[in-house]
């Protein structure tokens, strides 16, 4: 079976590239045929695997080649995807130490590679979760707790109900996943002060409200739009002293810390308390893998430990008391698979590269006489092809042509084309084709 999975996989990935990047209707229509009841009796495993390759890989989405732009997403580079086979057939929970001792000591090199290759501060601790919706969750989740242990408050056991109110302060373009975790902490998605941004997104030094120790300020590293940074450098020193809790999201951002070249970008975010991020977006490892680092470890240990008899308390660190989740995949396992294939140069060079792609585009767009929205500081590019019905009937035309695919955006209130270049996969060549079948999209 194994066997026969690892041939149609093979049979995928050659092709990927010359399928429709958005599957064509009459494929996502055929997946009927994998729908109806559950069969009374069992279906022989072979078949099943015949039957989504059959339909199944036609109505993918090609992540996986060098042309799907939408969104923030990565591929998977070759060590992280042969990893997660292993992973299959290794069958481990990765909840605590005793379950799985190799996916707990992979998770543990990892998280240190990745503090190390962000330039965060020693003594870190962390969790590997899903994305950097969950990272964000754990980071704030840290913060509530730390915040309001100080204010001689119990968060964890006696709730928010008559706590010490808090204040979280979000820049005007935080991403939609922060503010969702915000609510999901009963902290609130509209209880917040909001800050002022310029017109890439950047938070507003000059303009933040009075900070305290009962403030939770949330910056960020890598707009989902514009790709630009807050200025972390002229508000995190002032921010630490007055005892707020600093929380980054650079759900890709912060990679750009890797590349000498991109370094300079996150001046100042080390200054922070907590940080979230993805290795499922710049990195390539493949879905489902976001990292939350915390400097002080025990404030996200006591937001998130988990007791009963029958679960160890542990001398070491065990990921139950540091993860939302009990019972999870060990996702660790293909991210330190993914990070010793590429090590920091290779990894630099994947920044490096999807930048110099992401320009390319820019200066493409620009010289056919289309308005670059954005100042291209990454790989993140916003275009308008003039009215927003013109856009936006553009956009429509390239995703049905299916040479590559992009999302379109409301960027301060321009409608515009996004094009996000996350994947070690993208070849100069794709970003030509691509070219090409946008302005063709933007000229019929
Ligand atoms: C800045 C930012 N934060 C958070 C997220 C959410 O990440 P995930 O989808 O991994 O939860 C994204 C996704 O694009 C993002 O760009």
């Amino acid at each position: 079976m194994l066997k026969a999975a690892a041939e149609h996989a093979q049979e995928y990935l050659r092709n990927v590239n010359a399928q429709p990047v958005a599957p064509p209707p009459d494929a996502v229509a055929a997946l009927k045929e994998l729908a109806g009841p559950l069969p009374s009796e069992p279906t022989n495993p072979e078949d099943v695997l015949e039957l989504l390759a059959r339909f199944g890989s036609p109505a993918t989405v090609a992540n996986s080649g060098g042309r799907f732009f939408g969104f923030v997403n990565g591929g998977c580079v070759p060590a992280a995807m042969a990893a997660a086979w292993l992973v299959s057939a290794w069958d481990q929970n990765a909840a605590m130490r005793v379950q799985s001792p190799v996916a707990i000591a992979l998770e543990e090199t990892a998280l240190d590679w990745v503090r190390r290759m962000l330039a965060l501060p020693e003594g870190c601790g962390g969790a590997v979760v899903t994305g950097a919706t969950m990272a964000n969750f754990c980071g704030l989740a840290a913060a509530r707790h730390a915040l309001l242990e100080r204010a001689g408050w119990d968060v964890e056991n006696d709730g928010l109900f008559g706590a010490p109110a808090l204040t979280v302060v979000i820049g005007e373009e935080a991403h939609s996943s922060l503010i969702k975790a915000l609510g999901m902490l009963g902290l609130g998605r509209n209880r917040v002060v909001r800050v002022p941004v310029d017109g890439q997104g950047r938070m507003r030094a000059d303009a933040l409200p009075h900070l305290n120790d009962r403030t939770i300020l949330c910056l960020q590293a890598g707009n989902v739009n514009t790709g630009a940074f807050d200025p972390a450098g002229a508000i995190c020193p002032e921010a630490r002293a007055s005892g707020a809790w600093i929380h980054v999201d650079g759900a890709f951002g912060l990679w750009a810390a890797v590349s000498p070249a991109y370094r300079h970008l996150v001046h100042g975010f080390d200054l922070a308390d907590s940080w979230a991020t993805d290795a499922h977006k710049w990195p390539n490892i493949g879905y489902d893998c976001g990292i939350a680092l915390v400097r002080e470890p025990d404030a996200l240990k006591a937001a998130m430990s988990i007791q009963a008899a029958y679960l160890m308390q542990g001398e070491q660190r065990e990921p139950s008391h540091y993860n939302p989740e009990l019972s999870r995949r060990a996702r660790g396992v293909e991210l330190w698979a993914g990070l010793r294939s590429l090590g920091q140069s290779g990894m630099a060079e994947i920044v490096e590269r999807t930048c110099s792609h992401a320009r390319r585009f820019a200066a493409g767009l620009r010289a056919s006489g289309y308005q670059v929205l954005n100042d291209v500081v990454i790989n993140q590019v916003l275009v308008s092809f003039g009215s927003a019905e013109k856009t936006l009937r553009t956009v429509a035309r390239l995703q049905n042509d299916g040479t590559c695919w992009c999302g379109s955006t409301v960027w301060q209130r321009h409608t515009a084309m996004r094009i996000s270049v996350s994947s070690w996969a993208t070849t100069e060549e794709d970003v030509d084709l691509s070219l090409q079948a946008m302005l063709k999209a933007a000229a019929k």
